[in-house]
C-alpha cells in the first residue's frame, strides 16, 4: 500500500512514492561501485576521432551511511566534483554502479531520476555563481516547488519559503531581494535553503565554505551540522583540505587522482593515516600549538596533480611519493586493510608498503 492508500500493485510505482522506505541509521544508504568517469578526448574537425580519455574518476567504491558525514578530500583535480556529478547523475558514468535504497540509480531517467534528484540534493562551492542573480531569493528557494509541485507545500508557499530562511539563520523579511544584496556566508545559506525544500535525505556538499572567509566557514559548517540533526540527513561533505572536514566528518575518504586511496573513520584518518599521500595532506593541516609545528617532521608535497589522461603506471601517486618502489610502478595498489597493520591502523589504505608514520604528532 502507498502512503495515500492507493495499491500500487499492477502498477510501476508512481514518482511520488518512490525510494520511501526508510533506512535505519548506521545502514547504507548510498552504495558506489567501481565508479568511472572517463571524458572523451577528441581530435580532429571534420572527423572527430577519440584519442584518449580524462580519466577523472577511475574506479570509486564506497558506502554512504544513513545520518552519517562522509569527506572526501583531495587536492585540486583529483576528480572530487566529477564524482558528485556522476552520484547526481549530472554527468552520466561511464562504468559502474551508483544504488540508492538498493535501486540502480546511475542509468535513471525520466520520472524515476526526477524521484531520485528530490532525495539527493548538492551545495555547490560557489555562492557567487550558483545562484541566479535576477531571480530574489523568494525564488530561488522555491523554484525546486516549482519542478517538484508533488512535494510543494500544500498551502502558503511563500510562508513555506519563509520558514526555510529562518531554519538557515536568514531574516525572513529578505525574501524579496536579490543575491548581490548578501554576503558570502548568507548566500551559501541561501544555497542551503534551497537544497532543503524538497525535505531530501542525502546532501552532497562540494567545498561548501571553501569560497567563504575562515571566519565564515565555521558558521556555515555550524549550520550544516545543526540541520544535519534536526532533519536527518546524511552528508558527502567535499574539501581540498583535510582540516575542514575534521570537525564535521564522521568517516573520510581521501582522493588521488580519480581514486580513493584511503578512507577510514575520522580518529583512524587523522591519528592513523597510513597511505603517503594522507599523511603528506595532514602534514600540510595547520597545527594550533606552536611547539607541536616546531617538533613535526613535515612533509612537502612536490610539484602538482598529474594529468588524469595519462596517470602513472601502477600506483598513481609514485611519481610524488617519497617511498616509492620499483614495485610501485607495476602493481596497482589494491584499496585493502594490510595483514601487518594493526588496529587502528588496519583499514583500508591503497598502498604496497602502508604503514603510520613514525613522527609523534602529540610531542
Ligand atoms: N567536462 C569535462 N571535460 C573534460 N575534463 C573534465 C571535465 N570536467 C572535469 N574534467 C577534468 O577532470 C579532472 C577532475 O576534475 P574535478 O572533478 O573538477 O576535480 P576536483 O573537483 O577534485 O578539483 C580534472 O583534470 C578536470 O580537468
Ligand atoms: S604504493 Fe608505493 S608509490 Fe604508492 S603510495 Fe605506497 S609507497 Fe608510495
Ligand atoms: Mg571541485
Amino acid at each position: 500500500m502507498t502512503p495515500n492508500g492507493a495499491s500500487a500493485i499492477g502498477t510501476t510505482v508512481p514518482e511520488e512514492v518512490a525510494f520511501q522506505q526508510e533506512v535505519p541509521k548506521g545502514e547504507p544508504i548510498l552504495e558506489v561501485r567501481d565508479l568511472v568517469k572517463h571524458f572523451p578526448l577528441t581530435k580532429g574537425i571534420l572527423f572527430r576521432r577519440q584519442v584518449g580519455a580524462v580519466k577523472a574518476v577511475d574506479g570509486v567504491s564506497f558506502d554512504l551511511m544513513q545520518g552519517e558525514t562522509l569527506g572526501i578530500v583531495g587536492e585540486s583535480g583529483c576528480g572530487k566534483s566529477t564524482l558528485a556529478k556522476v552520484l547526481m547523475n549530472l554527468e552520466p558514468a561511464t562504468g559502474g554502479s551508483v544504488r540508492y535504497k538498493g535501486e540502480e540509480i546511475s542509468r535513471l531517467s525520466g520520472a524515476g531520476l526526477k524521484a531520485v534528484r528530490r532525495n539527493i540534493q548538492m551545495v555547490f562551492q560557489d555562492p557567487y555563481t550558483s545562484l541566479n542573480p535576477r531571480m530574489t531569493v523568494g525564488d530561488i528557494i522555491g523554484e525546486p516547488y516549482e519542478i517538484h509541485p508533488e512535494v510543494a507545500p500544500k498551502g502558503d508557499r511563500r510562508k513555506a519559503v519563509q520558514d526555510l530562511l529562518d531554519v538557515v539563520g536568514l531574516n525572513p523579511e529578505y525574501i524579496n531581494r536579490y543575491p548581490h544584496q548578501f554576503s558570502g556566508g548568507q548566500r551559501q545559506r541561501i544555497g542551503i535553503a534551497r537544497g532543503l525544500a524538497l525535505k531530501p535525505e542525502i546532501i552532497i556538499c562540494d567545498e561548501p565554505v571553501s569560497a567563504l572567509d575562515v571566519s565564515v566557514q565555521a558558521q556555515v559548517i555550524n549550520l550544516l551540522e545543526q540541520l544535519q540533526s534536526d532533519f536527518e540527513l546524511s552528508y558527502m561533505f567535499i574539501a581540498h583540505d583535510l582540516s575542514i572536514v575534521r570537525h564535521i566528518s564522521d568517516r573520510v575518504g581521501v582522493m588521488y587522482l580519480g581514486k580513493i586511496v584511503e578512507i577510514g573513520t575520522d580518529l583512524e584518518i587523522y591519528d592513523h593515516a597510513t597511505h603517503p599521500y594522507t599523511q603528506a595532506l595532514l602534514s600540510a593541516v595547520p597545527v594550533p600549538d606552536p611547539a607541536a609545528r616546531a617538533d613535526r617532521d613535515r612533509i612537502v608535497l612536490v610539484g602538482d596533480v598529474p594529468s588524469p589522461a595519462n596517470p602513472p603506471s601502477g600506483c598513481r601517486f609514485r611519481t610524488r611519493c617519497w617511498k616509492a618502489q620499483p614495485k610501485c610502478a607495476e602493481e596497482v595498489p589494491a584499496l585493502m586493510a594490510r595483514e601487518w597493520l594493526r588496529e587502528l591502523a588496519a583499514h583500508d589504505s591503497a598502498c604496497h608498503f602502508a604503514a603510520e608514520r613514525e613522527v609523534d604528532l602529540e610531542k
